[in-house]
């Protein structure tokens, strides 16, 4: 006969019924920091919607639009007829004006300083130097001109020829297409930085 047999291990009370059992201290202080996590969880998620908000209003077609509203002009044709060192003034004639900016297309900064070019047939047709000319933007990246109307030519639509340049900008070489009876035209330039970054 051993000695378990010797000296039972005495049983366990029974549990009892109908007695409330109160959380021990370890128990409230878990419960307490439960609760405490908890709070931070929904902290955490308020955040997080938060976030996700303004995320979604950051990326809105309104603020891309925004953010891409400065695309870059389209270029267009040189043609035969350019030539470089024309005289510095803003009237090559009377009946079309033409103004607006120079801008940056990856800032949509205007560019002051920069050099606008143009040249276009005269009345009669052909291109002459009395129809080129050049002009420096103001502080404000801003130009305006006056010139003749310029005539249908072989077959294409009346235009005027365009070059922009700007240091740290791809120059830019582009047409406008004054509509028939049009006699005020407002247009930006956008230039692309050298290194073709919007
Ligand atoms: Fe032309």
């Amino acid at each position: 006969m051993g000695l378990v047999s010797i000296f039972p291990r005495p049983s366990r009370p029974p549990k009892a019924v109908g007695i409330v059992n109160f959380p021990s201290r370890n128990i409230i202080q878990e419960m307490r920091i439960a609760e405490c996590f908890k709070e931070q969880i929904m902290i955490i998620r308020r955040l997080s919607f938060l976030v996700l908000v303004l995320i979604t209003f950051v990326q809105s077609p309104v603020v891309l639009q925004a953010q891409s509203s400065c695309p870059p002009t389209a270029p267009d044709a040189e043609g035969p007829f350019y030539k470089p060192s024309v005289p510095l003034r803003d009237r090559t004639g009377s009946g079309l004006v033409i103004s607006g900016k120079v801008l940056a297309a990856d800032s949509c900064l205007p560019i002051p300083g920069s050099r606008v070019e143009w040249w276009q047939a005269n009345p009669q047709g052909s291109y002459d130097d009395a129809h080129r000319g050049a002009l420096i933007t103001d502080s404000a990246g801003e130009y305006r001109l006056e010139t003749d109307v310029p005539p249908p030519y072989y077959g294409r639509p009346p235009h005027v020829h365009f070059k922009i340049m700007a240091p740290g900008y791809s120059t830019l070489t582009t047409q406008i297409y004054p509509g028939k009876g049009e006699v005020k035209m407002t247009f930006d330039f956008v230039l692309m930085t050298v290194t073709g970054r919007r």
